[in-house]
């Protein structure tokens, strides 16, 4: 196959095609009155810096939906590559996704897992229904990193790790930002 338009939508060859584009994986979180809420997410972006914008989607299929459209902050939370299980653990829809989950509280609410690559807290900004998805955009107030953990990588459908090897601290700003 060459790397001609798909001509028709066949489902199945737009999801293939998605897959090769690789991704992290986050737990996006935030809380409804008592209740925590975290769902497993790749549609995790940077959109801006100048102000520090972020975006993701949600199914509109989800059934937290409607406790996200209502929730004013979140957390991002980006797993490291030995987290696997707890992105299996949030991406369960109707199951208890916190039973026995270790968090601290944010400061928005929104639930911030322990061992994660990177951790964004953010106020909502902006919310489109966009397709079959809604496209949230928020405000980064806060975040942090551990650059010695490796990110955890999704693509073609399956989890992924980078080669450590190849990575070097970089020196900043890079010669390749855009
Ligand atoms: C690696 C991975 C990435 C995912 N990315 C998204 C995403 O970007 N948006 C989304 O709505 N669901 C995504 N999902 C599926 C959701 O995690 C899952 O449908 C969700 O936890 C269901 O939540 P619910 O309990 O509200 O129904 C992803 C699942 C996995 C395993």
């Amino acid at each position: 196959m060459g790397l001609e338009p798909e001509m028709s939508f066949d489902q199945q060859a737009f999801r293939q095609a998605l897959g090769q584009f690789p991704t992290g994986v986050c737990v996006v979180t935030c809380s409804a009155g008592s209740q925590q809420l975290g769902m497993t997410i790749s549609s995790f972006n940077c959109l801006s810096l100048e102000p520090p914008l972020i975006l993701f989607s949600i199914d509109r299929k989800a059934v937290s939906l409607p406790l996200w459209e209502k929730a004013a902050g979140y957390a991002v939370n980006v797993l490291a590559e030995n987290q696997k299980d707890i992105s299996n653990r949030f991406a369960k829809s109707r199951s208890n996704k916190w039973e026995g989950a270790k968090f601290a509280h944010g400061q928005f609410g929104a639930p911030l897992l322990p061992g994660v690559a990177a951790v964004f807290e953010c106020i909502r900004k902006a919310k489109y229904t966009a397709g079959d998805h809604i496209l949230f955009i928020a405000e980064v107030r806060s975040f942090n990193s551990s650059i010695d953990r490796m990110p955890l990588v999704f693509s073609k459908g399956r989890y992924a790790a980078l080669e450590s090897t190849e990575f070097v601290a970089p020196l900043w700003p890079l010669d390749i930002h855009y």
